[in-house]
């Protein structure tokens, strides 16, 4: 009712009341329920993030036992998701088969629609989590042609999934601890980010009581694109384009610069954050131990920092406050991690799952009305129809 304010991108409007997520980007203070993100990156376990950003609270150990244990029971598939998945032409784009097999999923859960109850969300976001891996894993196995096996439910949850991803047919599965660690820091880091273009997506299509996996299928749509989780991709496969043109990073700052250039200095820039990415700092140190604890020399990492140091000191840049994001470095750890290029923005999805569901839920609870924004028209006035061979 009233006067519609235009307010393209929504970059001043406020589309709820949220107690997840607190962010203040000109400090680049990044907190879940209240706990700072550097404090849960280093000391907490992704499950344990995942409790806290959907039912508010760090649980205790026989929470997060239970939590666990029914995430474990919920961890089957339906087999007939796998010739789905088997229709996929194999140069297919994981982001566009996750999305797909996720929407998928509610055929095979159709319980998981029609959430009138707690109760009932509480199963169906146990059985998310439980399947999402599931998919995640299928998505690779299914590019690297290794069949496609469930987990394995006497490992953790983020070591389960590493061990779904990479475990090679005829082969023993071994990993170690600081690829497990490395894991579990970026899937924290990408957990929660309030009203991002992806959640408030998912807000949005859960709003007209679409049910969880809907909402969370469009969700990944939403992160795919380039501006948004598909960053990651962008910005490696920038790198390696700077590297393989002989690592002039000037050329690619001027192109940047140039309006008349639609080239992008792909992982600068935020919306909120207009000094720095918190999560950036956290994941450019990351970066530099787990190459180092890895032994991996990747020309790529010094091309980035190169990258960064001149941006930094660059009036363009800083005028416009266009600092590293979250996606700049964590593509080189990615695949230093041994994942494909084209999966990053999957590994991001899988990070930012706990959020996506926490403010799904909160919306739900909160019974807030249908998303609806209005707008400005700004199209023909009033005129009568023309038969077509009047045309
Ligand atoms: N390289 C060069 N110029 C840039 C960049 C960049 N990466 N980002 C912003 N600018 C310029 C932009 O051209 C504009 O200049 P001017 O004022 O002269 O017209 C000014 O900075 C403001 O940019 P904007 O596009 O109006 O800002 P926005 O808030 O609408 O967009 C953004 C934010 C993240 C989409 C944008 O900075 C961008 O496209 N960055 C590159 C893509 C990227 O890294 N995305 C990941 C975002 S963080 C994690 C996530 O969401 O997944």
């Amino acid at each position: 009712t009233g006067i519609v304010t235009l307010d393209p991108g929504y970059k001043n409007t406020g589309s709820c009341e949220s107690a997840i997520t607190f962010l203040d980007g000109e400090k680049g203070i990044l907190r879940y329920r209240g706990y700072s993100i550097e404090e849960l990156a280093e000391h907490a376990s992704f499950l344990e993030v995942a409790f806290l950003l959907i039912f508010g609270e760090l649980p205790n150990k026989e929470q997060l036992d239970k939590f666990h244990k029914d995430i474990k029971a919920e961890s089957h598939v339906d087999e007939d998701m796998k010739k789905i998945l088997d229709s996929f032409p194999k140069s297919a784009h994981p982001m566009g088969v996750l999305s797909s097999l996720t929407s998928a999923l509610i055929a095979f859960n159709p319980m998981s629609v029609n959430v009138s109850s707690e109760k009932d969300m509480y199963h169906a976001i146990i059985r998310i989590l439980a399947k999402f891996p599931v998919l995640v894993a299928w998505t690779l196995r299914k590019k690297k042609g290794f069949p496609l096996d469930y987990g394995d439910n006497s490992l953790g949850y983020v070591e389960n999934i590493h061990k779904m991803m990479f475990k090679k047919p005829n082969e023993d599965y071994k990993t170690n601890k600081i690829v497990i660690e490395a894991l579990d820091k970026l899937l924290i880091l990408h957990a929660d980010h309030e009203q991002n273009c992806s959640t408030s997506t998912v807000r949005i299509v859960g709003s007209s009581h679409a049910g969880l996996f809907a909402s969370l299928s469009a969700g990944i749509s939403a992160l795919w694109g380039p501006l948004h989780g598909g960053a990651n991709q962008a910005v490696l496969e920038m790198l390696e384009a700077i590297e393989a043109d002989g690592g002039d990073t000037k050329k690619y700052m001027a192109k940047a610069k140039d309006k008349d250039d639609p080239f992008r200095l792909m992982g600068f820039g935020h919306r909120v954050y207009k000094n720095f990415d918190p999560r950036a700092k956290i994941i450019k140190k990351a970066a530099d131990e787990v190459l180092g604890d890895l032994g991996i020399e990747d020309p790529i990492l010094e091309i980035a920092k190169g990258l960064e140091k001149e941006a930094l000191e660059d009036q363009y840049f800083v005028e416009r406050k266009l600092y590293p994001n979250v996606d700049f470095y964590s593509g080189i750890i990615y695949r230093a991690l041994g994942i494909p290029t084209d999966m990053f923005t999957v590994m991001f999805a899988l990070g930012r799952l706990p959020g996506w569901i926490a403010q799904w839920r909160e919306m739900r609870l909160n019974n807030e009305p249908i998303g609806r924004p209005r707008q400005i028209y700004v199209g023909a006035k009033k005129r009568a129809f023309v038969p077509v061979e009047k045309r």
